[in-house]
């Protein structure tokens, strides 16, 4: 790709020099923590570590819990139960402002009579570091951001990306080992949130500071993260890296809540494979027992459409039901002729052959068995 003009590249990768004074790595464990308000749950006994440098985002619908879980790690709200650690230090009781910990809020909280550069020094006046070495902080992170020319400008006069920049720079200047981000992007637009999403993954593998992140955004979280902590309603549902949530579910919520999927119900057969509507498939079950109960679950774009299938090659006979043209993707619904109840959804590469199909047309369904995902049909 050619180089963006100067002007443009607000993007650029800050140099290496800039990052060494800013942020810090630190190692978060949550250990059984919960909160109560009153009768409700808002966060059901939840455990998870995330790792020195690590991107690590929480997801989930609205009201999931994702938002107590920050303000916890950032003692904004008070424990029900469990400890929360930095470094192995039990940070559970501490007040915000001696925890090792920032926080990025969604609607920035700039100061709005602070110029830029004025926002992101706050923090360290508070802290009363030595007039030389704060401006020279400020600059490095207004420099990280892409804001080195910014910094007398005033939040009313900068852009909702720049606000956003200046809030990630005001959090970054005091070295936070963990960086806590509440669904910072959520009040862009589309274009500018995809460019900040970029942007935010840049610093942080620049600086390696470990990030939590808030999202209900699921492309946001997969393309972002080294692992997603998936929530509902107050209650973790599994955590894994984003192939591994994509693609290898653990619970009905998770296979349904990312993105299309096909969801069939199953019984484990005697010997190894499950039995599916659309016959015995020989996958793995991951030493689960005869008979038990399960669902598998198929992506769309892992069953492929044949007009024919060569001799040895396994394939379900369906007809078309509906197809969908989206540019480089057809999405096309077919039903098995043995279970014509049961629709599969398959999403295939656009081409001359699919956009000849019309509904009614037969066609096999072929998949390979590795890429089915079984997981148990009673909630853990
Ligand atoms: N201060 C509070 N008082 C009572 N209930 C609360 C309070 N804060 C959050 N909740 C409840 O806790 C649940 C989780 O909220 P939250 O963590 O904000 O969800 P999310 O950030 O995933 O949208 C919700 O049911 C919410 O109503
Ligand atoms: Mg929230």
């Amino acid at each position: 790709m050619d180089a963006l003009p100067e002007h443009m590249n607000i993007m650029a990768a800050p140099e290496p020099a800039v990052a060494e004074s800013l942020g810090g790595q630190g190692h978060l464990e949550l250990d059984q923590v919960s909160k109560s308000y009153g009768h409700e749950h808002a966060l059901l006994p939840t455990s998870f570590q995330v790792r020195n440098g690590e991107f690590v985002t929480i997801l989930g619908p609205s009201g999931s819990g994702k938002t107590t879980i920050l303000r916890l790690i950032g003692g904004f709200t008070q424990t029900s139960s469990g400890r929360i650690l930095v470094d192995g230090k039990d940070i559970t009781r501490l007040p915000p402002n001696r925890r090792p910990c920032n926080t990025v809020f969604q609607d920035y909280a700039l100061f709005p009579h602070k110029s830029a550069a004025g926002n992101v020094g706050y923090g360290l006046m508070v802290r009363k570091v030595a007039k030389a070495e704060a401006l020279r902080r400020v600059d490095e992170a207004l420099q990280l951001v892409g804001l080195e020319t910014m910094g007398q400008k005033f939040p009313s006069q900068l852009s909702g990306g720049q606000q956003q920049r200046v809030a990630l720079a005001r959090s970054l200047v005091c070295q936070p080992r963990v960086l806590l981000l509440d669904e910072p992007l959520s009040a862009l637009d589309a274009d500018m949130r995809r460019q900040m999403q970029q942007f935010l993954k840049r610093v942080q593998r620049e600086i390696q500071t470990t990030f939590v992140f808030v999202t209900h955004d699921q492309e946001e979280a997969i393309s972002l993260s080294d692992r997603i902590v998936v929530m509902s309603k107050g209650k973790v549902e599994q955590i894994a890296s984003p192939y591994e949530i994509y693609y290898r579910p653990e619970t009905h919520f998770v296979a349904t809540f990312l993105g299309d999927n096909n969801l069939m119900d199953g019984t484990v057969r005697d010997g190894g494979g499950v039995d599916l509507p659309i016959g015995p498939v020989a996958c793995a079950t991951d030493g689960r027992g005869k008979g038990e109960k399960v669902y598998a679950a198929i992506r769309p774009e892992r069953i492929g459409l044949a007009r024919t299938i060569e001799a040895g090659k396994t394939g379900i006979e369906c007809s078309v039901a509906e197809i969908g043209f989206a540019g480089a993707m057809t999405t096309v619904r077919v039903r098995p002729n043995s279970m014509p109840d049961l629709s599969l959804l398959v999403k295939v590469t656009s081409g001359r052959w699919i956009e000849d199909l019309t509904a009614g047309a037969s066609v096999f369904a072929t998949f390979d068995p590795a890429d089915i995902s079984v997981f148990s049909r009673t909630a853990p």
